[in-house]
């Protein structure tokens, strides 16, 4: 059962400089709702409550976001605007958050490092809110999970990428492929065009077994002096106990403002 979904949300975004200054990234709304407010939902339609956030400095709108405002409702009870409130009361009452901080940004492996309190030893799903996955039918981790309860291994949601854009993404070598299924035998974190093992790139959503833990303490900062999910990740491919799942929907890269843009104009699309 996979109960529990963190969120590693400490990163600067610097990408979204001045605004990342004092907003988080995770907080840029989409339209009328913040990034992390999709990631919570697709959780919640993932059968997941209970929501653990790694936040950083400066990342308090965060934890505000989800907790009541007692002033604003009173405000607004009653008025034309109760309504817009709807959909994050919904969340409140259905959720429970839990909140630690990395104090230092030594990359995404160290951020899923420091949920382990929150997390404990059990398998768990992992969101990158600013990866923003949509799909009609079912949120890309509810298929995830149909796939980790299946297989009970760490799943990776992959996708094709453009050759010239393997140097973003971490890369998977992969064996054989069934279905939207694919065994992994390795991956590399930001390979080049030339020595990318495919076109097969890991977006941001994880279903993870516990022993992640133990595995990124035992190992060493890698890509840019940070510890990457992916050398992690490696370790268990290389004992056959990582699939790669070919996900169904469309994911926009919300941490590049290309992608922030795209998504927007889809979702004002279809609003
Ligand atoms: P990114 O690689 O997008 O980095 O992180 P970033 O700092 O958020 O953004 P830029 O590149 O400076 O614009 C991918 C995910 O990992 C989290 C980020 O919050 C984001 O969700 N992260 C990254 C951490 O939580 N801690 C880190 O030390 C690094």
């Amino acid at each position: 059962m996979i109960k529990k979904c963190l969120f590693p949300a400490a990163g600067y975004g610097t990408r979204f400089l001045p605004a990342t200054k004092s907003l988080p990234k995770e907080m840029l709304p989409i339209i009328t709702k913040p990034l992390i407010h999709y990631g919570v939902e697709e959780a919640m339609e993932a059968g997941i409550h209970n929501m653990a956030i790694v936040t950083g400095r400066g990342k308090r709108a965060l934890e505000d976001y989800f907790d009541i405002s007692y002033e604003l409702e009173h405000q607004i009870k009653g008025s034309s605007k109760e309504p817009l409130l709807k959909e994050i009361r919904h969340i409140q009452n259905s959720c429970v958050f839990t909140y630690i901080r990395q104090k230092e940004m030594r990359g995404l492996g160290d951020a899923i490092l420091k949920g382990e309190p929150l997390i404990g030893q059990e398998p768990f799903a992992v969101i990158l809110a600013d990866d923003l996955c949509v799909n009609d039918n079912e949120g890309v981790l509810k298929q995830m999970k149909k796939v980790y309860n299946k297989h009970q291994c760490s799943i990776v949601a992959v996708m094709e990428v453009p050759r010239n854009e393997t140097h973003k993404y971490g890369i998977i070598n992969p064996i054989k492929q069934n279905g939207g299924i694919v065994q992994i035998a390795d991956m590399v974190e930001k390979p080049s065009n030339e020595t990318a093992p495919s076109d097969l790139a890991i977006i941001g959503r994880y279903i993870l077994t516990p022993d992640i833990f133990d595995i990124l303490r035992s190992i060493k900062a890698g890509v840019n002096g940070e510890l990457q999910i992916t050398d992690a990740l490696k370790a268990q491919a290389k004992e056959g106990r990582v699939l790669g799942y070919k996900f169904e929907g469309i994911r926009f890269d919300c941490g590049s403002i290309e992608g922030f843009v795209e998504a927007t104009n889809y979702m004002y699309g279809k609003s």
